[in-house]
């Protein structure tokens, strides 16, 4: 291993540093506007995440959240297209499996680029975001490809160290007593790698690498897919672990101390622990500020009851 991957994230797998890959997805016709309008008609409205992201001048994020609302699917995409919205839809794999299967033959060809690399799970979620949208500094318990479909993102990627991502707050966010947005604070601009990306191009980063997305002034689509391996497994399970720990006065070693046998006890306590039901999570079901319309501010008109 580099000794800059050391510094540059606590555990990156093989992928060392943030990396562009080519896909197809655009040509096979998944992002034009029938095929997304299409979609959003049919699609569960229990999978859908509808949101609109607040920034103040010091970069803090505050969260707005819609419902589904009752817009049909080409007046929905209208919506998205003209306002300042975030719309994520869950679990492509069951809900749109031509895309799915598709997208994963795209991802054994990035697979292949990182010897060592082999996903156990893979789950997908479709983003469709406003021309202004931005999601916050947060990360993903998990690795990623990014499959990006239409308009053009930038995307800022820095180091998964303790300093940018402090392992008590890695907990929090497994255990799920938090969303994933991290404390954030501008110096760490200066540590960021930054990739604008265009339709055809797939980004992939270190396992669990702080990353926020911009979208350059276009209605924009992608396919976020997620992965994990045994390791990330793992080191999830011990986070979890130690979250219980912490939670009951404990303070347990950080995980990047901990050698595999080691990661693979706490993960396999973690499933034991999440089967009894010790640790609920604070994410409970929120009430939503919104409806998605076409006309108004940012795309958000009142929620009708
Ligand atoms: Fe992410």
């Amino acid at each position: 291993m580099k000794s800059n991957t050391r510094t540059r994230t606590r555990y990156s797998g093989p992928i060392a540093e943030a990396a562009v890959h080519a896909h197809s997805l655009v040509e096979q016709g998944f992002a034009s506007d029938e095929a997304l309008a299409a979609v959003l008609d049919r699609y569960p409205a229990e999978l859908f995440d509808i949101n609109l992201y607040d920034y103040d001048d010091e970069g803090q994020v505050s969260l707005r959240t819609g419902a589904r609302g009752r817009l049909n699917g080409a007046e929905l995409l209208a919506a998205i297209q003209q306002g300042r919205l975030w719309v994520n839809l869950r679990s492509v794999e069951t809900g749109w499996p031509e895309l799915w299967a598709a997208a994963m033959d795209q991802y054994r060809g990035v697979q292949d680029a990182y010897p060592g690399l082999r996903a156990v799970k893979n789950a997908g979620q479709l983003i469709l975001s406003s021309p202004r949208a931005r999601v916050p500094y947060h990360f993903d318990a998990a690795g990623v490809v990014l499959f990006h479909m239409r308009g053009r993102k930038r995307i800022f990627v820095y180091p998964g160290d303790e300093a940018h991502l402090a392992e008590i707050d890695m907990e929090q966010v497994v255990s799920r007593q938090t969303t994933e947005e991290l404390p954030y604070v501008r110096a760490f601009e200066a540590d960021a790698q930054i990739i604008d990306l265009e339709p055809g191009q797939a980004l992939t980063w270190p396992i669990y690498a702080p990353h926020r997305v911009e979208n350059l002034d276009r209605f924009c689509v992608s396919l976020s897919m997620d992965f994990q391996t045994w390791p990330s497994r793992f080191r999830n399970g011990a986070l979890f672990t130690n979250a219980v720990l912490r939670s009951r006065g404990g303070r347990p070693r950080m995980t990047d101390r901990m050698a595999t046998p080691e990661l693979a006890a706490r993960w396999a306590a973690s499933l034991a622990l999440k089967r009894a039901g010790i640790l609920k999570s604070r994410i409970a079901t929120f009430e939503r500020d919104f409806e998605p319309q076409t006309g108004v501010v940012d795309g958000a008109g009142a929620v009708r009851p």
